[in-house]
């Protein structure tokens, strides 16, 4: 799993119940991933685990991806147009190395933190609307309200 724009890694520690075999967060800011290292390593201390767990420093839409990264996870990162780049990255990994990968993306919010429409899609997940290779499988209401519902999507095979 790669979590693009980990900025603090509050979302790269939750997945801890689930069968990941690795988490990457993928975050821009040096001073963010110094942050979210030190937060993943308190989070060690407290709970134990999480050794599957890293931070990269890096910028998403150049990242070496992973040959085996199969779920993508967006909260609220980019502007639809950052995430064109991110999504042509993905895809030529995929192209590379050929899987199933999935696209999760919640949150309603800008990138910037203003508040986007309840009823409209994130922003990042507009890009992956545009583009036929990415077909939306479903959504997944949130407990808390359509502002925190993900978007799923799933790469078909050119
Ligand atoms: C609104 S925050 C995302 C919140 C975060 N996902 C969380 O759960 O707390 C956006 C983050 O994306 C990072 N970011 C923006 N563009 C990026 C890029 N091209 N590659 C990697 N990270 C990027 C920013 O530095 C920032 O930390």
């Amino acid at each position: 799993m790669s979590t693009s724009g980990a900025a603090r890694a509050a979302c790269c520690c939750w997945p801890r119940s689930l069968p990941f075999r690795r988490v990457v967060g993928v975050e821009a800011s040096a001073t963010l991933c110094d942050i979210a290292r030190a937060n993943i390593e308190a989070v060690r201390r407290a709970r134990g685990g999480h050794e599957h767990l890293e931070v990269v420093h890096a910028d998403a839409t150049t990242f070496d991806i992973p040959a085996d990264a199969g779920l993508f996870y967006f909260y609220e990162p980019f502007s639809t147009e950052v995430c064109e780049a991110v999504l042509d990255n993905i895809e030529a990994s995929v192209r590379q190395h050929p899987r199933a990968v999935v696209l999760c993306f919640t949150g309603r919010g800008q990138p910037d933190g203003t508040e986007g429409e309840a009823d409209s899609p994130p922003v990042a997940a507009a890009a992956a609307q545009q583009r036929p290779q990415w077909q939306e499988r479903c959504v997944v209401p949130s407990p808390d309200g359509v502002f925190y519902d993900a978007l799923l999507f799933e790469h078909a095979p050119e």
